[in-house]
């Protein structure tokens, strides 16, 4: 699949999910390519058909596009419950467990998706995968002492690279923390990973969403599938 096909199956997904969002409700905006077709949709439903809801934002960048549509934008302290929240990830198994923080977005992506009453994601049919682990695992660092964690992770074999940036410089989250990828193949124990990456000390979160999603909006050549 090229990026063009791909980007025609994310846009699809995306305006279906769109759909989930109905007048007076506070809904959760993912970060990434696919929610950007999202929030296109939900700027042109504002425009046009005057939809009125709110949202939560998960990065900067999901907030400022939001925003250039109208939409009105509060924080996630704000609000005392989210109906729903949609989000891309990179990639889910047939649980609905899945890997995120792609767009280095996985904290704010986390924190939202915990306070949300239900989960949809939006994602292309190349993100469906049997066994998650071949996209690297993004894991949130703070950058105190994060050489000492990395080390850490390359005693256990996790293979852990640093995020860098074009410009040869350490990305940094929204929080400004350093994002650490683990090149794992694949994660035959996710939620035993997941208990020994949030137990040492300096990560802040790492990207495996587990037993967490209700609903996936896969984009398909054949149009949208939902799996529920
Ligand atoms: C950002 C994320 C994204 O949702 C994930 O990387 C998918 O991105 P895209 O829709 O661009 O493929 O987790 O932190």
């Amino acid at each position: 699949m090229d990026k063009a096909q791909q980007d025609a199956l994310k846009k699809a997904a995306g305006i279906e999910a769109a759909q989930l969002i109905q007048d007076g409700m506070i809904a959760g905006l993912g970060t990434g390519s696919t929610v950007r077709f999202l929030v296109d949709e939900l700027g042109r439903r504002v425009q046009e058909e005057g939809l009125k809801f709110t949202g939560v934002t998960t990065s900067r960048r999901t907030q400022e596009q939001a925003e250039s549509y109208g939409i009105t934008i509060v924080d996630v302290d704000d609000v005392d419950h989210i109906d729903v929240t949609i989000d891309g990830a990179d990639e889910v198994d047939a649980n609905f467990n899945g890997i995120k923080g792609g767009g280095a977005a996985l904290l704010w992506e986390k924190i939202v998706a915990t306070n949300s009453d239900r989960i949809v994601w939006i994602v292309d049919e190349s993100k469906v995968v049997d066994t998650i682990g071949r996209f690297p695992l993004p894991v949130e660092v703070i950058p105190f002492g994060a050489g000492h964690v990395i080390k850490r992770f390359e005693a256990k074999g996790y293979k852990p690279v640093l995020r860098m940036d074009a410009d040869g410089k350490e990305v940094r989250t929204d929080e400004q923390n350093f994002v650490v990828d683990l090149h794992l193949d694949r994660i035959d124990n996710p939620l035993e990973l997941a208990h020994d990456l949030i137990t040492t000390v300096g990560v802040v979160e790492h990207g495996l969403f587990l037993n967490m999603v209700d609903q996936v909006i896969v984009g398909d050549p054949n149009g949208p599938r939902t799996l529920t």
